[in-house]
Parts: structure tokens; C-alpha cells; sequence
């Protein structure tokens, strides 16, 4: 049975002209829209600090976003234009911020809305805490009776533990958690989510899904892309802080986590806290950092990090980081969990190996060698989405000669048509169903766990762009490196 719509309301884009609303948050809203999943009757207001801006270039800056992400305004009809508004909030002075708060409840007026309200903050981090005071101070934290107030911010939360500890309180300071969803994209992604399936709805894969059974782990985030025009944000960050500690934290908690009790909000993140929890400091002799330099990728030539624009010579930022993680429970004591991420790589892959232990005794034999292999699983996240589970068969004509061959899933051939990460996080706000959305505890956890990377002496490890990061890192993976690597 399909879902009751969301109930109509505000959806108020601060950073409104910015370029997460026009990529990604105008084209979903439309999205929804067009496919019927979001209330006709919720309208859009974007804000943004230019004064000069109003609502007929608002409706045109929309138009040209959703067009430009294959959407025909036909489709998104009120989504690409009479629904939008525009509030400008120039200085951010206690008076641009009373000026929204009668907006807002104009709005509500003339259309009849309940005040059920989401803050969506598309803003860089830095003007988060300024942002929050605003809206705190102005009154409009506050839950009207029947009605909501939700606020949506994006990664990355915090540059280390003291600032993300900082914006907690700062959140804490004027919203409650119930109100606060921290998104993270790659929760919204489906094979992410399929994840939670793929452990918990199949019950043959829970007994095995332990140290008993299972070796070593690797989860690996690798990109084709550098860092592009991107260098002021990344150069200030690195792998750590962009991938780590955000998005390889989280599908690490999903891959480890204990079977919540329901699958909601507070089970699932509970649980997934307590995984980080359960990890152990990392030693300097447990990570590599990287950076790559100038090489090919798909036959064309690309510049090495140092020599990309605005980066500075000086820079020591981490193109490159693999480690490895224990995590210290029932579960997985022992077991090491590899992490990799790396900019610029031969090729894009996000998978999950889960190396399963060998036979204790091998039975098949060729030329002296053992032929038995370890199973493996893995998970295919993007680009191409699915899993495979390799087994041993045997050859014809060998009674002893085995061959690893995979039993695949291919999502993209079975499902038509998966919906795009903010799509589904968008839905989830409106529905007011936190469980995609990263708690408080769980970001001050994973910056426990890996904010003291950030201050390690670092031997940087050059590899050039188009590989797969540096041989010293090799270490830390699990063996089966074509596969992981979508060869
Ligand atoms: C973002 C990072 O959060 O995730 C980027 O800031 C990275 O540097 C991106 O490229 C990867 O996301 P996806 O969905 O393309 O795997």
C-alpha cells in the first residue's frame, strides 16, 4: 500500500541560490512533486542574502535547475514556479530575521498551511551557528500546536570533536534532537539503505555475520574524480574529514551494527552508535595517507593535487586514506575492518568485502596447491549496484580443481529506476522519520574516533592519479583486490 502523503507545509532553502538548492533540492522537490509523493499544496521559500533577487529570478532559477536536471516544468508543474518564493535575508540583522518570521506567517495565511515548517540550511558550515542563533532568537525554533519546525543541516558537522561538540550545542542551544536531521547523502542512497535489508531480512546471513565466520571486512570509497573546482572546501579538509569520518563512519556502523529492535529511528541509531563506540583508538602504524599526483584517467592526462587550482604548495592535505579499525565487542573482536577512500583513482568503485574465514582443511589439491578459496561477499554500492557472493565449483573433468565463481544480483536489471539520495532524505523530513538522519551522539562518536588522525604526524605517500592509491597501503585491504577494485 503506498504511503499517506506528508502533510503540507514550509519548506524554507536557506542557501536557497546556492549550489546544493539548484542541483539537487529544487530539481527533487520537483521530483516529488511529479510523482506525486510530496503534498500539492506545500510551497517552497528560498532564502538567500541577495537583496536584488526576488520572487519572478527566484522561479526562474528554479526553472532553469529542474530543466537542467531532465525534468520539463510540465512535470513539475507549481514546483517550477507559483509554489516558489523568495525572502531575502540580507545581513542576517535581527530585523532580516523578524522580516522572515512575518513571511513565513503571511504565507501560512494566505494559503491555509498549519505551521509545519522545515529550515533546510544548504549553507557552509561556517554560517551554520549564526544561522541557528537566527532562527532560535526569532522565535521560529518553536512547534506550533498540530503544526512542526524541522531542521535539516548537511555535513560535514564540525571540523574536528571540540567544533562538532561546539554546533551541538549550539543546535541543542535553541531545537531538540527530535527537530534536527543531519544528513548525510549516502544514507539516502538505496544500496545503502538495502543494506539494513540485506542483513535483517535475510536471516541466513545474520548467523554468519560475526567473528566465527568471517576474516576481515573492507569498505572502499574510491573516485575518478580529483578535486576539481573544489579546492578552497577540500584543501581544508582531506580525505578524513570529507569521506571518513561522514560517510565510511556511517556505512561502517550499518555493515557492524548490532539487529536493532524495530527499524526506526531510535533503534538504528542507537545501535549504530554503539559500534563507534566499540572502536578502538587507531595507531599511527594503522593509516596511510596519500595525495595523488599528475597521471591518466581514461586516456586523458590530469594534473597532480599540488598543481591544482587554488590549491596552495604548501598544502599537506590527504588526496588518499586507508586504514585499518578494530572493533572491540562480542561481535567483531579480532576481526580488522579495512577502511580505503581516495580521490582520482583508476576507477570508481564503493563496494563492501566481507572475506569469509577459509576451510579448516583442504580436501581439494592440484599440483601441490590448495585450490579451496575463501568465500567472499561483496556488496555493490555504486557505480554499478547489486552483490555477489563467490563459491567454489568444481571444474569439469577435475575432481579436484575448483574455480571462485559469483551468484550476482544486479539491482539495476532487476528495479527500474531507483530514486536519487535527497529525493528519498526530502520525503523522510517531511515525513518526520529520522531513522536516515544522523544522531548527535553518532557524530561526536566518529569524531572521537577519527579527529585524532587529523593531528598525526603524516608521511604523505604519493601515487599517481589513475591507480589505486599507494602501495603502502596495500596492507590495508582485504586480498581481493580486482574485485574490489570493479576491475
Ligand atoms: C561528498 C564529498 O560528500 O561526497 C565529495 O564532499 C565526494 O568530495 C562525494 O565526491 C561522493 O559522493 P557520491 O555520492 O558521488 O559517492
Amino acid at each position: 500500500m503506498a504511503q499517506p502523503l506528508p502533510e503540507p507545509g514550509l519548506v524554507v532553502l536557506f542557501g536557497g541560490t546556492g549550489d546544493l538548492a539548484r542541483r539537487k533540492l529544487l530539481p527533487a522537490l520537483a521530483r516529488l512533486y511529479a510523482e506525486g509523493r510530496i503534498h500539492p499544496h506545500t510551497r517552497v521559500v528560498g532564502v538567500a542574502t541577495n537583496p536584488k533577487n526576488d520572487e519572478a529570478s527566484y522561479r526562474q532559477l528554479a526553472r532553469e535547475s529542474i530543466e537542467g536536471a531532465g525534468l520539463s516544468c510540465a512535470e513539475a508543474g507549481p514546483f517550477c514556479g507559483a509554489s516558489l518564493h523568495y525572502q531575502p535575508l540580507g545581513e542576517g540583522r535581527p530585523e532580516d530575521w523578524t522580516a522572515l518570521a512575518a513571511r513565513l506567517r503571511d504565507l501560512e495565511a494566505e494559503h491555509g498551511l498549519v505551521p509545519r515548517r522545515t529550515f533546510y540550511l544548504a549553507l557552509p558550515t561556517e554560517a551554520l551557528p549564526a544561522s541557528v542563533a537566527g532562527l532560535g532568537e526569532a522565535g521560529l525554533a518553536a512547534e506550533a500546536e498540530g503544526g512542526y519546525t524541522r531542521l535539516v543541516v548537511e555535513k560535514p558537522f564540525g571540523r574536528d570533536l571540540k567544533s562538532a561538540q561546539e554546533l551541538v550545542d549550539v543546535l541543542h542551544a535553541h531545537f531538540r534532537e527530535h527537530q534536527i536531521f543531519r544528513i548525510d547523502h549516502y544514507l539516502g542512497k538505496e544500496t545503502v539503505q538495502n543494506l539494513l535489508a540485506f542483513r535483517f531480512g535475510n536471516a541466513i546471513f545474520e548467523s554468519l555475520w560475526n567473528r566465527d565466520r568471517i576474516a576481515s571486512v573492507e569498505i572502499t570509497m574510491g573516485e575518478e574524480l580529483g578535486v576539481g573546482t573544489r579546492a578552497g572546501y577540500y584543501d581544508r579538509s582531506g580525505a578524513l574529514r570529507d569521506m571518513v569520518q561522514s560517510h565510511l563512519a556511517q556505512v561502517l556502523s550499518l555493515v557492524a551494527m548490532e539487529v536493532p529492535t524495530v527499524l526506526g529511528a531510535k533503534s538504528v541509531r542507537y545501535e549504530k552508535t554503539k559500534v563507534l563506540q566499540a572502536i578502538a583508538p587507531i595507531g599511527a602504524k594503522d593509516v596511510v595517507f596519500g595525495r595523488y599526483t599528475a597521471g591518466e584517467i581514461e586516456g586523458k592526462s590530469v594534473p597532480g593535487y599540488l598543481q591544482e587550482p587554488g590549491v596552495p604548495p604548501e598544502s599537506n592535505t590527504e588526496t588518499f586514506v586507508a586504514m585499518k579499525v578494530e572493533i572491540l565487542n562480542w561481535r567483531w573482536q579480532g576481526v580488522p575492518f579495512y577502511l580505503r577512500t581516495g580521490k582520482r583513482l583508476g576507477r570508481r568503485a564503493t563496494r563492501i568485502g566481507v572475506r569469509f574465514k577459509s576451510s579448516p582443511v583442504c580436501m581439494f589439491e592440484l599440483d601441490g596447491m590448495c585450490k579451496i578459496s575463501s568465500n567472499l561477499l561483496i556488496l555493490k554500492l555504486q557505480p554499478d549496484q547489486g552483490f555477489s557472493l563467490y563459491m567454489d565449483v568444481k571444474r569439469p573433468g577435475s575432481a579436484t580443481d575448483l574455480e571462485r565463481i559469483p551468484l550476482s544480483f544486479d539491482y539495476g536489471k532487476h528495479f527500474q529506476g531507483t530514486p536519487e539520495a535527497y529525493q528519498t532524505l526530502l520525503l523522510d523530513v517531511l515525513r518526520g522519520d529520522q531513522t536516515l538522519f544522523v544522531h548527535a551522539d553518532e557524530v561526536l562518536e566518529s569524531w572521537r574516533v577519527f579527529g585524532p588522525l587529523l593531528e598525526m604526524e603524516r608521511d604523505m605517500h604519493d601515487y599517481p592519479a589513475g591507480s589505486f592509491g599507494p602501495a603502502a597501503a596495500e596492507k590495508f585491504a582485504i586480498p581481493d583486490r580486482a574485485l574490489m577494485r570493479g576491475e
